[in-house]
């Protein structure tokens, strides 16, 4: 299968703001993977190891101290003006957060036509038409165009957030700890959304988590990390019948089993 992305001795660092003579924080270190088109390649490991950090560096929300990233064979951190306007339509996040990634002064219409404001040049009415597609596909009626965020339940807004995400029709969405704040079953119903719009939408996705059945569940491969390295990767049945890492064996005993 074709790469759609490709990561190659990835190095992030965070400065230490207060004191700069204080070492800075290492929170990827040499990290190399790439995603295949069409899979679910689920990056798993605890609190702190750097899964979100990847994250924002394939979004180009930081630059890494060394490394490359490919999209399509492209490095996302040397394109030309005009294709890193496009990469927002290719590559899109759902953030760990549900409650703080949605304005909450704004309108559900409204976060869902900001991006297209922003990247196309669409018609009102064309913009309106994929607003609802796109909230019907998720799950949600028309009637939440005109409410805000706080008026739904976690489990609608991380729908919300996924539907925004989707909205410029991504080739690549990345799904950063998306259930993790939702209860079991709201999280399973996410789950299978996901699931479903891999398969409709022909998406490829970069899973977050921390939770080994839920990545057991979805994904088609997993790689595991640890305090920024990557230490164990492979498809999903092999890290789960066959842990390579003594890591992934610790990790794969340590975890509690829900069934979805
Ligand atoms: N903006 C920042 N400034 C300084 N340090 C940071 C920043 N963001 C993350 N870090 C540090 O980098 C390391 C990796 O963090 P990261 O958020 O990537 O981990 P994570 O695997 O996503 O964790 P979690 O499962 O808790 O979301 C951690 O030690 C974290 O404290
Ligand atoms: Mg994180």
């Amino acid at each position: 299968m074709e790469k759609i992305l490709e990561i190659k001795n990835l190095n992030i660092e965070y400065k230490n703001l207060k004191n700069a003579n204080q070492l800075s924080t290492k929170a990827v270190k040499n990290v190399s993977f790439s995603i295949k088109k069409g899979e679910i390649y689920a990056l798993a490991g605890e609190s702190g190891c750097g899964k979100s950090s990847i994250a924002k560096a394939i979004m180009r929300l930081l630059t890494p101290v060394s490394g490359e990233i490919l999209y399509e064979g492209e490095n996302i951190f040397e394109l030309s003006k005009k294709d890193a306007l496009l990469y927002p339509t290719k590559v899109q996040m759902v953030f760990q957060n549900p409650y703080s990634s949605l304005n909450p002064k704004m309108k559900i219409g409204d976060i869902l036509k900001e991006p297209l404001d922003i990247n196309t040049k669409y018609s009102k009415n064309h913009k309106l038409a994929i607003i609802k597609d796109v909230l019907n596909e998720v799950g949600l009626d028309n009637n939440a165009l005109s409410l805000y965020p706080h008026q739904f339940s976690g489990g609608q807004r991380q729908r919300i957030a996924i539907a925004r995400a989707l909205i410029l029709n991504p080739s690549l969405l990345i799904a950063d700890e998306p259930v993790s704040a939702l209860d079991a079953s709201i999280q399973a119903q996410i789950i299978n959304l996901l699931k479903d719009l891999k398969v409709k939408r022909n998406l490829t996705i970069l899973f977050i988590s921390h939770d080994l059945s839920v990545i057991k569940y979805l994904s088609d491969r997993v790689g595991i990390m640890y305090f920024g390295e990557l230490l164990d990767e492979n498809i999903t049945s092999s890290i789960f019948n066959f842990p390579h890492a003594e890591y992934t064996r610790k990790l794969l005993a340590a975890a509690p089993t829900i069934s979805l």
